[in-house]
């Protein structure tokens, strides 16, 4: 049987809506983003993000239905409720009540962590065991899928979030917001001239046998770097390879650790650092080149950041109807933490 499920989140600066089908059909997708008001700020102010979202929630809804305003189409929502800034999450979260309440339909309720892995359902369904890396602003976590819901925690990181690490290392290099991308594209412009090793930056933990990483103090390192050489606008390039080379390497050989610890059926990368196209080059190459049997999935970039795609394929697959009047944000949830 069809199941169409409108998901919906909000649990950073952008605003996104989308009904998908069965999970893995994508039938209507929108989505309204902040970031260019935060870029004048240089990071996102959570009042001013949740104010944006509140203006923006019914014309994206409006849109994503179409001519189904009664959402007769649609037999379920799924909402994000956390983890998140808690002003821009109840914007979703009573979105969603609301909908729910006029239309007479089941809710469900959705950590946003665990949606980031569903991005990797719409090409091709993964086969469990699936290892899985969340690389987002916020966190880094390693999970193994053993199935739907079945999920065991095997490692995070100790301080910054891998975007984190790209946030704010762009921001000591003077590079718009939002950090992750532009400083990418600026090692880019490196890269595509110069092929020498890269390994000025420390790779901090990287030969302790555990799943954990550090990323906080790639900062320092920059900072101090920036100050010894006085760089110039010429040197940002170098730089930003650099960085992103200790990111992409602390991620990429703690992951292949795990592939061989775990033999997992699949590996799963996901969350908004997955956009990374170094990232998904070198998790590609180091499996190819190691002869390591695991189906690689990553998702097209644009489904890696924040949107609601994934919110409502994790829901088809994590289907815990709740009454309405239990669903509630929750800023400080976990990947581990059942919704
Ligand atoms: O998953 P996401 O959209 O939002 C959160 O749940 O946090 O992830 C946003 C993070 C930001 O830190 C952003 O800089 C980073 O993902 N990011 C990137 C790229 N695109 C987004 N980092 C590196 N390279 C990218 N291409
Ligand atoms: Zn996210």
């Amino acid at each position: 049987m069809l199941m169409r499920i409108l998901g919906i989140e909000s649990s950073c600066d952008e605003t996104a809506v989308s009904i998908v089908e069965n999970g893995i059909k994508i039938i209507s997708t929108g989505l309204a983003s902040s970031a260019e008001m935060h870029a004048k700020t240089g990071g996102v102010i959570p009042e001013q993000a949740a104010r944006e979202q509140i203006k923006s929630i019914i014309p994206v809804l409006s849109e994503v239905l179409g001519d189904d305003k009664n959402g007769k189409n649609i037999d379920a929502i799924a909402v994000t409720v956390g983890p998140g800034l808690i002003g821009s999450l109840l914007v979703g979260v009573e979105t969603a009540k609301t909908l729910s309440y006029i239309w007479d339909k089941p809710i469900i309720a959705v950590n946003h962590l665990v949606g980031h892995l569903y991005a990797n359902w719409f090409k091709e369904v993964p086969e469990f065991p699936a290892l899985g890396l969340v690389v987002s602003g916020g966190h880094t976590d390693l999970v193994l899928m053993k199935d739907h819901g079945k999920m065991e925690y095997i490692g995070s990181t100790r301080d910054d979030a891998a975007g984190e690490a790209f946030d704010k290392t762009a921001r000591l290099l003077g590079l718009p917001y939002p950090g992750g991308p532009n400083l990418s594209k600026k090692a880019q412009e490196f890269l595509d001239k110069n092929h020498k090793p890269l390994t000025l930056f420390p790779r901090p933990l990287s030969d302790e046998d555990n799943f954990e990483w550090s990323f906080s103090g790639l900062k320092t390192a920059v900072t101090r770097e920036v100050q010894n050489r006085k760089v110039t606008e010429n040197d940002i390039p170098e730089i930003a390879a650099e960085v992103q080379e200790a990111i992409v390497n602390s991620l990429v050989s703690k992951c292949v650790k795990a592939i061989l610890k775990y033999e997992p059926k699949s590996f799963l990368l996901a969350g908004g650092v997955a956009a990374n196209s170094r990232l998904r080059e070198k998790f590609e190459s180091e499996l190819t080149s190691k002869d390591i049997k695991v189906a690689f999935h990553v998702p097209e970039p644009k489904l890696c950041t924040d949107n609601a795609t994934y919110i409502a394929s994790c829901a088809y697959f994590n289907q815990s109807k709740r009454d309405l009047l239990e669903i509630e944000a929750n800023p400080q949830l976990t990947i581990q933490d059942k919704v």
